[in-house]
């Protein structure tokens, strides 16, 4: 088959591409590059320079490469941002989804694959959450992606032979490779290379949460792992057509600020004392994937844990920016 990839070029989408090849499909990256990268698409796949909210440009790129499934990972993703201007995230998240969504069904393209975010669930009070946990987003960027998982499926109900998946990411981090590493320093372990780095404490938001040491919990995956969990996506609507799935990507490992900036001390060698600063607004204690639904539906699970994330992750920051192991 052969995959257009929205957000290629960026940091998840770049993975994705990578394990597509990988498992031997096509791959075509659709990114209007405002935040992707050119150099992170491979040599021999075609880069498409255009905008989802571009119906036209969307259209012909699928078309002329013979596009028979689409994995959309182009959107904005940062909360704070979400929040100083929801008509911004509204229109490249949504409205560029049902631009999207257009083009796919006009052109008979047989599977979409969405990528979503724990964000739907906003401020879960569970151990494990379950994809029938409800969904309460707390900020426009969760909004904007419950509203996506809303128009995918909908529009998968009423295409016949459009098959849909809504992959719901957890807090995802490391790289295959340095170069592929997150290039933003929006998410605790950049943002703790970043302090580090500087001479800097790192700082924790809130030390009074109700978890074991007071920090908050988080479910990290491996863009590695996330990038699989792609593929053994995109084979299940192929075999399945008619498939309309929710899943959970996450590993059930809950894992504290605190030990993150441990784990990160270890393997940096950068060893200074965390400041605890006051509780990020809107942040919740605890979001912990119940992983049980994707390893049934489609008997994927990580592999990576926390060490490596942090290792890739670490090689990536050195390899931008300089400040080897223990300086
Ligand atoms: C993780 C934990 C912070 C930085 C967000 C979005 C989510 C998804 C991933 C997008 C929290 C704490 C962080 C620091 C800290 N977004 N922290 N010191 O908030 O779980 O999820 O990013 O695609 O939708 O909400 O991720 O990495 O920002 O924070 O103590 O310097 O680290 O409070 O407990 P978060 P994060």
């Amino acid at each position: 088959m052969t995959w257009l990839i929205t957000g290629g070029a960026g940091y998840i989408g770049a993975h994705v591409v990578r394990a597509m090849l990988a498992a031997g499909e096509q791959a075509v990256v659709y990114d209007d590059l405002s935040t992707g990268i050119a150099e992170r698409v491979p040599d021999g796949v075609p880069l498409v320079v255009g905008s989802t909210l571009d119906g036209e440009a969307v259209g012909r790129a699928i078309r002329e490469h013979g596009v028979t499934g689409v994995v959309h990972l182009a959107a904005k993703k940062q909360v704070a941002e979400s929040v100083e201007l929801p008509l911004h995230y509204y229109r490249e998240n949504v409205e560029g989804l049902r631009v999207l969504l257009s083009a796919v069904t006009d052109a008979g393209v047989a599977s979409f694959v969405f990528s979503s975010s724990a964000a739907v669930y906003g401020m879960p009070d569970v151990d494990l959450v379950t994809e029938d946990t409800p969904c309460v987003p707390i900020n426009p960027y969760g909004e904007t992606k419950l509203a996506g998982e809303w128009l995918v499926r909908a529009t998968g109900r009423a295409t016949p032979g459009l098959s849909t998946a809504s992959l719901r990411y957890f807090n995802v981090a490391g790289a295959a490779s340095p170069e592929l590493a997150d290039a933003g320093v929006f998410n605790l372990v950049p943002m703790v290379f970043e302090k580090l780095t500087e001479g800097a404490a790192p700082r924790v938001f809130g030390d009074d949460y109700a978890t074991p040491d007071g920090t908050g919990v988080r479910d990290y995956i491996h863009v590695v792992d996330l990038a699989e969990a792609h593929v053994a996506t995109a084979r299940r609507l192929r075999e399945a057509p008619g498939t309309d799935l929710t899943l959970n990507i996450g590993r059930e490992e809950g894992v504290s600020v605190r030990r993150m900036i441990d784990r990160i001390h270890a393997i940096s060698g950068y060893d200074i004392e965390p400041v605890v600063v006051g509780r990020r607004p809107g942040d919740p204690a605890r979001v912990v994937a119940s992983a049980d639904r994707v390893a049934t539906e489609l008997g994927w699970k990580a592999r990576y844990g926390v060490d490596e994330m942090i290792a890739s992750a670490w090689a990536g920051w050195v390899a931008a920016h300089g400040g080897g192991p223990g300086r």
